[in-house]
């Protein structure tokens, strides 16, 4: 608590309510307006939670006008340079860094936890072969409640790590199930020799027909990624994954509702559509005339990729992204630089126009990771889902922290009623 005291004032009677503040270790205060509806009989209103803390958390930090982000109080930006996907996967589940031995069996775990039941891969025959990926990575991980009854019990601590575990080691395989079906050709199950990113290239690219040899540039590229979309405190499929489990739903429920809302365009959707921008935007010449579009009040188009809620400042994952993006690039040899080439001019001009300088308008993660997905060969359509594999190790924190808290309470908004007032029935023949 601090020692900080906000008072509600009533501008008609004077009536004061006192509300209490918290302060967390970084980052605004917040007022508690838990007693305002009991002792005032109000509500509070903010659609788009634009200055609502809807929870408290121990996991990731953002601070939006500086462009920080650490996990666990780490910068992601040391992280990014010295730590491995995995390693970031048990310091937001388990609040520290592992030791060797803690890390070992970590990894350990998470490979042997790889294989599907095959009852699950038979589902991806029943989709469309044009389904998109999204549509089926949120339909079977929704289905894995009715496999894995026997560590479903939310209240039982062990069982809620066997889910961690599971979830975290499986969705690469699923991932690479549902892009397997769309490519026609035969899944290729996990080789667990191989270390987790190496072993999602492996099931993605490898084809009974010939030998796949992983390039260890992709691996560490997909890594990388992979650790900069691992958490970001309260987003929009976070919370989602935290309001759906906080009714005490069966944990895989609440995460394929999380996938289904990175899949919106204005989240996780925004990396494929980020590509789909540039290839529609073309050349450097039409850039001006995009960014007028975006501009436009009266036109729906938005640069995508660009704007963040939280960012005011650069994204420090883009900062980091567009640096490797150079690096993988030449290291892989990939002819897609045109592309960088066209996303590099759209930056520059978009940040010397006054419009994205007004509203503070940066590149986000999402502006340049689908230009090192593409390079790896992965198609646009599975961008999203490769942010939802890294992003599902920060859901299952958060969906951990919020069920071991004694405090834990069903999420339930209120709202601000403009319906129609109390009216009768009128029966058919009178209207
Ligand atoms: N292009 C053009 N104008 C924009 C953009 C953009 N990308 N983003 C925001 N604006 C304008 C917006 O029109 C508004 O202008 P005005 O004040 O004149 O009405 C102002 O900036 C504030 O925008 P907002 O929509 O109120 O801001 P928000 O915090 O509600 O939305 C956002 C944040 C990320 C949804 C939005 O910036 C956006 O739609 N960006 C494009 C989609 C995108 O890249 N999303 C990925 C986000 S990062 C990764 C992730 O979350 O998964």
């Amino acid at each position: 608590m601090s020692t900080k005291r906000y008072d509600l004032v009533d501008s008609g009677n004077g009536t004061r309510i006192p509300l209490d503040v918290r302060d967390g270790t970084l980052g605004p205060s917040v007022v508690d307006i838990g007693r305002l509806y009991a002792e005032a009989g109000l509500f509070t209103y903010d659609p788009g939670f634009k200055a609502t803390a809807s929870c408290e958390s121990r996991i990731t930090y953002i601070d939006g006008e500086k462009g920080i982000l650490l996990y666990r109080g780490y910068p992601v930006d040391q992280l990014a340079e010295h730590s491995s996907f995995l390693e970031v996967a048990f310091l937001l589940l388990y609040g520290d860094l592992p030791g060797r031995d803690q890390l070992e069996s970590f990894r350990r775990s998470i490979t042997m936890h790889t294989m599907i039941n095959e009852s699950l891969l038979r589902f991806f025959n029943g989709f469309h072969f044009n389904a998109h990926p999204m549509a089926m990575l949120s339909g079977v991980v929704g289905s894995m409640s009715a496999f894995y009854h026997d560590t479903m019990d939310i209240n039982n601590a062990r069982h809620r790590d066997i889910f961690a575990h599971r979830i975290i080691a499986k969705l690469p395989t699923i991932a690479a199930a549902a892009y397997k079906h769309s490519m026609g050709q035969p899944f290729v199950y996990p080789q667990n020799r191989l270390d987790y990113c190496s072993n999602l290239l492996h099931m993605f690219f490898a084809v009974p027909s010939q030998t796949y040899e992983i390039d260890p540039v992709a691996a560490n590229a997909l890594d990388l990624l992979f650790i900069l979309h691992a958490d970001h405190e309260q987003n929009a499929s976070t919370s989602t994954v935290r309001l759906a489990g906080s009714s005490g739903t069966n944990p895989y429920s609440a995460i394929a509702a999380g996938i289904s809302s990175l899949w919106g365009p204005a989240h996780g959707g925004a990396n494929e559509a980020v590509l789909n921008m540039l290839e529609t935007i073309g050349s450097a010449d039409k850039i001006p005339k995009y960014v007028e579009r975006a501009k436009d009040p009266g036109d729906k188009f938005r640069l995508m990729g660009f704007g963040h809620r939280v960012y005011k400042n650069f994204d420090p994952r883009a900062k980091i992204i567009r640096e490797m993006c150079h690096k993988v690039l030449a290291e892989l040899g990939n002819n897609d630089s045109p592309l960088l080439e066209l996303a590099l001019r759209l930056e520059e001009i978009a940040l010397e126009d006054e419009y994205f300088i007004e509203r503070n308008l940066y590149p986000n993660v999402d502006f340049y990771s689908g230009i090192i997905y593409r390079a790896l060969d992965i198609p646009k359509s599975m961008f999203t889902v490769m942010f939802a594999i890294a992003r599902t190790v920060g859901w299952v924190a958060h969906w951990q922290e919020m069920i071991a808290d004694p405090a834990r309470k069903i999420g339930r908004p209120r709202q601000l009623y403009t319906g129609p007032d109390r009216r009768d029935y009128v029966p058919l023949d009178n209207r």
